[in-house]
């Protein structure tokens, strides 16, 4: 083909007088980054090929990290690699094959990547995420996306999501509210972990988080120093009161003292905000993860106790009753007054300066085992504090309506890598909304280094996340691109601070 042949074929003599037309219209200072650009945008950006591989996720585990070509850039994602629970709607992969990486190997589902997605998604605008993630979907015909697996399909959904972004030249926070359909970016309050136990620290402590939520903060950046500060004042605590083999660190960054209980826990978080300065500005919540510790209908709180006393087996009802008495101490005596405890109304009404039960606890997330339906709604129903579901919901539409019908819980952990897709994500964030929920979109523990998550609180308003400690890589890369985010949105970005149940409303 000649010269001429070739600029007639792709009528490349025409693109070039008009990006060189619009050049000197716009005076543009720098002409040849202009032309670059404009002649870069008359190309639509093309899905050219998706590649995967196994990366290594925080916990050293095996996980799906996505490549997705266009015919002008790669963009780079990794879905959490931890499981979901039995009986999620979409499910993990691990390989057959059993020898390597313990039996967590993903090799399997890096092949169906790179053979049947990627060619199902050759050709396909990255803009269109509804299309492209129903194209990943109908590929995968197995009960609870069995084939592909759940992480491998977020990676490659977040991956195009990243392009459709890029492809708009928009950040991707404001990609994802414009495929949610908000107008407005809010900051999420960070619900950091400080101090790890239950299946995420090798202490005794039965519940696996207790978080600090900086509400009182003006803006994210001063949510983060007000959260960093009060997580090295507990080190120091911790060190003063334990020795320093108790500030080692849990799977989400969060210290693991060897406490037995939550109020023990929550004293030194309580005495770290003190030393800190923050009183007043900082609210507590817990991740109980309860259905690690339930036996049968019972909690066994000393389920990580090498001797058990087997005093600690507790009945749902009792748990309702520990939850209660953290919560509010008067409402626990009031509730008491039926029962048998008047003795410690009566205590508590002669000795008040004794009984400093209450707490600023104001979220309790998965605080029965995951079918306990029954009790999730009793305790809801007390309007104590934010009861969030995690294995309750597993993320799931069908789970979420019915405790939405039901009143199970009043919260959802969103954990997107449950879902499957970044399209079904955003569906399930607009089914809490909708049920005026609080929404915590959740890192996985031992988590990847993307940062998506971060944007999609942003983009989804979801005025909460869960991303662990201010430690760790996994941790961290979603608070500082929070931190790029704020910065970036100026004043069009708020802090949801103290509205950070509300601020969601309604999609
Ligand atoms: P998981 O826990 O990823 O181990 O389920 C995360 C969380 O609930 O914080």
């Amino acid at each position: 083909m000649s010269v001429q042949e070739y600029l007639e074929k792709h009528l490349l003599s025409r693109k070039i007088e008009e990006a060189v037309n619009a050049a000197v219209r716009a005076k543009a200072p720098d002409p040849v980054l202009f032309i670059s650009t404009h002649m870069r945008r008359a190309a639509p950006a093309v899905i050219t090929s998706v590649r995967a591989r196994q990366i290594l996720d925080g916990r050293g585990e095996p996980a799906v990290e996505v490549a997705l070509h266009t015919n002008k850039a790669v963009h780079r994602a990794s879905a959490a690699a931890a499981d979901a629970p039995e009986g999620a709607a979409a499910s993990s992969t691990r390989d057959a094959e059993k020898r390597k990486l313990l039996a967590r190997a993903v090799a399997d589902a890096v092949r169906v990547i790179n053979d049947k997605v990627s060619e199902a998604l050759v050709g396909m605008d990255p803009q269109q995420q509804a299309q492209i993630d129903q194209a990943i979907i109908d590929l995968d015909k197995a009960h609870h996306k069995a084939e592909i697996g759940m992480k491998a399909m977020l990676a490659v959904s977040i991956a195009a999501c990243k392009a459709g972004a890029a492809e708009k030249e928009v950040p991707l926070y404001k990609h994802i509210a414009d495929l949610v359909g908000k107008s407005t970016s809010t900051l999420p309050v960070p619900a950091i972990t400080v101090i790890n136990g239950g299946t995420h620290g090798g202490n005794r402590l039965p519940i696996q988080e207790i978080m600090i939520l900086p509400v009182g903060a003006k803006s994210f950046e001063e949510a983060m120093q007000v959260g960093s500060e009060t997580y090295h004042h507990l080190k120091d605590i911790i060190l003063e009161k334990y020795g320093s083999d108790s500030c080692n660190i849990g799977d989400d960054g969060g210290f693991t003292p060897n406490i037995s209980s939550i109020s023990e826990g929550l004293d030194l978080v309580i005495a770290a905000i003190d030393r800190a300065g923050y009183n007043g500005r900082i609210k507590l919540a817990i991740d109980v993860a309860a259905t690690d510790f339930c036996i049968g209908k019972k909690y066994d709180l000393e389920f990580k106790f090498a001797e058990k006393s087997r005093q600690d087996f507790k009945t749902a009802d009792d748990m309702i009753e520990i939850y209660s008495q953290l919560c509010s101490g008067m409402t626990c005596a009031w509730i008491d007054i039926f029962s048998v405890h008047i003795l410690i109304l009566f205590m508590m009404l002669i000795f008040p300066f004794l009984y400093t039960l209450e707490y600023p606890l104001v979220s309790i997330e998965q605080p029965f085992d995951k079918d306990d339906w029954e009790h999730s709604k009793k305790f809801t129903t007390l309007e104590l504090c934010q009861v969030v579901g995690d294995d309750l919901l597993m993320s799931d539409p069908e789970r979420i309506m019915r405790a939405v019908n039901e009143y199970t819980c009043n919260a959802l952990v969103l954990k997107a890598n449950q879902v499957g897709t970044v399209t079904e994500a955003i569906e399930v964030v607009k089914q809490a909304k909708d049920a005026h929920w609080g929404v915590m979109v959740s890192h996985r523990s031992g988590d990847t280094d993307d940062s998506f998550i971060a944007d999609l609180a942003v983009g989804a308003a979801a005025g909460q996340i869960k991303a662990g400690a201010p430690c760790r890589g996994e941790c961290l890369t979603k608070y500082n691109q929070l931190l790029r985010i704020e910065e970036e949105l100026g004043s069009d970005g708020v802090y949801v601070g103290e509205n950070w149940r509300t601020s969601a409303g309604t999609s």
